[in-house]
């Protein structure tokens, strides 16, 4: 099995949110070795060459991304998004409560990479336990002079400010987080211009990810050329996947980015005895569906694309035929009727049209016209919103509209069978 510990090393065997054990197990080594010994374009240089990608949602590459801002002067921020709202994810608190000191130092060295002296991290509302606790590392790792004004003897400081969200999932879209961060309502910002020109305060400002800033760490302690090593061609290193729904152990696995499908299920304890495999959601509630046909493809960002759908920040839910598909669509698109931020038409109104028409389904009382009316509300919602969340809301429905239509079929109401017939 290729179950990994990178990131997840020492998770359940040592108390790692205590400074002084972290640093026993070589904590903040790193940090200090970037700061006294690289410049800033090394750590840049290594993060590019390792192949990382955003562990957000998007995939983006991580090195690229820094090479973006501009050199304009200007003050740069880096903002570690800790929002982790995508149902089916949770891999990011995991991290902040289990190995906070990692995160930071993560966080340390990406804001040294893109040339900052002042990082912020935002936290979801609703980890109060994951805030606290990552509080108390910013302040040991302050009174440890890892933190703050010319450290390590350079001319080099650095502050680090945690901001707690208010409770969006919304926010924890990169531009939505930003206006929170600045204390206005959490909406996403028309792009361009992107963070990486105007974000914080309208400032260059990169946006990343619990997991990619803590991958960093061991990128730098183990080489670029260790991590590039795993994973397939374009989807290198290592990966926590959050795997959830009908599987024996639902957990945080991490594996080398390229692992099977059909391996991720194994490794979460496989499927309940008698119960059949029907699908897979690989990305987060925003993904389609995957089916028996792609059960040996590669977890990477490519083969889930080439199955039509997407590895997404890596929640992995399993389902098999106890599954009530009509129900998981409407909770699906409830979810994103209920989160919409409502600036815009298509997202604001197809979600609620389409969670009404779901609801009459859910009891049994759909209208033939209706599944037209589910396709076209659908298709007519992707591709004109300012932001993913709009593009988000059919992707899982229609994947089991189109898989499963008899099931569909089944909860219109009885006389409307009798004018099909
Ligand atoms: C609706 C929505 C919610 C998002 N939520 C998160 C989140 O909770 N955490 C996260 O890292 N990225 C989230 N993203 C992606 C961010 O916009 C952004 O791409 C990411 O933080 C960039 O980090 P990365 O390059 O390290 O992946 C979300 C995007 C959308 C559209
Ligand atoms: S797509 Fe939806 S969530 Fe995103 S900005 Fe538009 S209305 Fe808001």
């Amino acid at each position: 099995m290729p179950v990994t510990k990178v990131l997840t090393a020492g998770i359940g065997e040592a108390n790692l949110r205590d400074i002084n054990v972290y640093r026993e197990r070589g904590g903040y080594k790193q940090w200090e070795r970037a700061v006294r010994e690289m410049t800033p374009a090394a750590v840049m240089e290594a993060c590019d060459k390792s192949g990382l990608r955003g562990r957000g949602g998007a995939g983006f590459p991580t090195g690229r991304k820094w090479q973006f801002l501009p050199n304009n002067g200007k003050p740069r921020y880096m903002v570690c998004n800790c929002d982790e709202a995508e149902p089916g994810t949770f891999k990011d608190h995991m991290l902040l409560e289990e190995t906070p000191h990692l995160v930071l130092e993560g966080i340390l060295i990406g804001a040294y990479g893109i040339g900052c002296n002042h990082a912020f991290i935002y936290i979801r509302g609703e980890f109060k336990e994951g805030y606290e606790i990552f509080m108390q590392a910013v302040a040991e790792a302050r009174a440890a002079g890892l933190i703050g004004k010319n450290l390590f003897g350079t001319d080099y400081s650095v502050e680090v400010t945690v901001h707690r969200g208010a409770g969006a999932y919304i926010c924890g879209e990169e531009t939505g987080l930003l206006n929170s961060l600045e204390g206005k309502r959490g909406e996403p910002r028309l792009k361009p211009p992107f963070p990486a020109v105007a974000g914080l305060y309208g400032m260059p400002t990169v946006v990343n990810n619990v997991e990619t800033l803590a991958y960093l760490v061991p990128i730098l302690e183990r080489g670029w050329e260790w991590f590039a090593a795993a994973g397939t061609e374009r989807s290198k290193g290592y990966k926590i996947v959050s795997v959830a729904g009908h599987v024996q152990k639902p957990g945080n696995y991490e594996v080398p980015v390229g692992t099977p499908v059909r391996e991720l299920i194994e490794i979460a304890g496989g499927l309940f005895p008698g119960r059949k495999f029907m699908a897979v959601q690989p990305g987060g509630q925003s993904s389609a569906c995957i089916f028996e046909e792609h059960l040996d493809y590669p977890y990477d960002y490519e083969s889930m694309a080439k199955a039509g759908s997407m590895m997404g920040s890596g929640a992995f839910t399993v389902f098999d035929d106890t599954t009530d598909w009509v129900k998981a669509a409407r909770n699906s698109i409830r979810f994103y009727a209920h989160e919409s931020c409502g600036q815009c038409t298509p997202c604001r109104e197809g979600g609620h049209w389409l969670e009404r028409v779901l609801d009459r389904f859910v009891e049994g009382r759909g209208l033939r016209g209706d599944l037209d009316m589910i396709r076209r509300v659908s298709t007519t919602i992707t591709g004109l919103n300012l932001c993913a969340l709009g593009d988000s809301i059919e992707p899982f429905l229609m994947s089991v509209f189109n898989r499963f239509p008899e099931t569909f079929e089944s909860r219109l109401l009885p006389e409307e069978n009798l004018v099909k017939a």
